[in-house]
């Protein structure tokens, strides 16, 4: 019994927990996940699966992506970087919804599916049903080996290491990497970036570990914002653009882990319903960067003020305009529009750690949730 202990705590790496654990290495496993990859110096990626399909993905007249939960949030990010890079159009789908909807999809589709395990049933049967109807599918799995790894004519591995928190957390941000690099390369053949665009955002990337390792010294506020929220029932969180999607994964794990009611929502539609919820219990986190779309967000603060909703800000370091409304502020490094989800997640799996264990909640292994869904 108390060797099973020790070996536990070795695991954890002297942290409390495998979640906090592996918040904590996503400046390394970024770096695995582009080693040996990408090639700032050079101007180059390099990633087999690519090379070796490069025409397919040239010709392709659109990408779909299929995934479920937190890889699905990978996925709208992968959305608005893809369209933005590559110009190529591309649709995100739940892979549930996917399979039993009759989708129109054709030999030049190709279809990338997003899976940490690589074991979920939804997303396997997603591809399967893709690859009937002719498309190539490309999987981005962190588990090597798994059955969609397999499944996939070809794909890129996450590298991000064996993920034990069922809530996912490095998986995520190492996913929003690789999905990056495909970008850049498809961006790269198809001329879509100029080239100091191209090697700007090579360069951001390769400097990201940094910045992440930065963010995560947000530690101490979060864990502080933690306390004065953590009896909340309900909480909003907020974002545009790229930030959009990240605000679905900030809500998606506070309720995981704390059972605390989240929304994401992006901050545009808040006037299309969940302003009616704000008062002042209600927290509402907003993922404000001075990069993308300050302004809007800025007014977007005012009327949540102006309702009397208490407000988390997401800012870049030495913002004065938000600090001036927010309740709360966590200051993060600044990077560009596109790669800023790898950064303001960073802080939001913090907030969530902490409330999760102030509710004396079991952060590995919520209440009903599975790591990985092989069931229908
Ligand atoms: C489960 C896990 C989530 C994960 C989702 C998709 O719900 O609890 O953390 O995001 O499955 O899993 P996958 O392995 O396909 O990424």
């Amino acid at each position: 019994q108390e060797l099973q202990m020790n070996l536990e705590q070795i695991e954890k790496g002297g942290y409390d927990h495998f979640m906090m654990k592996e918040i904590y290495e996503q400046p390394s496993v970024i770096k695995d996940t582009y080693r040996g990859r990408l090639h700032a110096h050079e101007g180059l990626i390099q990633m087999a699966g690519i090379e070796d399909n490069l025409e397919k993905f040239l010709n392709a007249d659109r990408i779909l992506i299929v995934a479920c939960g937190t890889s699905w949030h990978a996925g709208l990010v992968a959305e608005y970087i893809f369209e933005e890079f590559a110009r190529i159009p591309v649709e995100v789908e739940y892979a549930s919804e996917f399979r039993y909807r009759n989708p129109i999809i054709s030999s030049k589709d190709i279809v990338i599916a997003i899976s940490q395990s690589g074991e979920t049933a939804d997303t396997m049967a997603a591809i399967k049903l893709a690859k009937e109807h002719g498309a190539f599918v490309f999987g981005v799995c962190n588990v090597v080996g798994s059955s969609i790894s397999r499944e996939s004519h070809a794909g890129a591995y996450t590298h991000a290491g064996p993920e034990i928190g069922v809530a996912s957390t490095k998986a995520f941000t190492t996913q929003i990497t690789v999905l990056t690099m495909i970008a850049l390369r498809l961006a790269k053949a198809k001329g879509t970036l100029s080239n100091s665009v191209f090697h700007a955002y090579l360069e951001e990337l390769e400097i990201i570990p940094e910045k992440v390792k930065e963010a995560l010294e947000t530690n101490q506020v979060a864990q502080e914002i933690a306390a004065v929220f953590k009896d909340a029932s309900n909480c909003l969180y907020l974002g545009r653009g790229y930030n959009f999607p990240v605000a679905l994964e900030g809500a998606l794990k506070l309720k995981e882990i704390s059972y605390i009611h989240a929304e994401g929502y992006p901050a545009a539609e808040m006037k299309h319903g969940p302003i009616a919820l704000i008062d002042e219990h209600m927290p509402v986190v907003v993922i404000a960067p001075k990069q993308g779309h300050y302004d809007k967000i800025v007014s977007n603060i005012q009327e949540i003020k102006s309702r009397s909703g208490k407000i988390i800000a997401v800012v870049t370091k030495g913002d004065t305009q938000v600090r001036e409304l927010a309740d709360y502020v966590i200051e993060i490094p600044e990077t560009s529009d596109a790669l800023s989800p790898l950064i303001t997640t960073i802080p939001l799996q913090l907030l969530s750690y902490h409330i999760a264990v102030m509710r004396g909640c079991n952060v590995d292994q919520p209440r009903n949730l599975a790591k990985s869904v092989t069931v229908e």
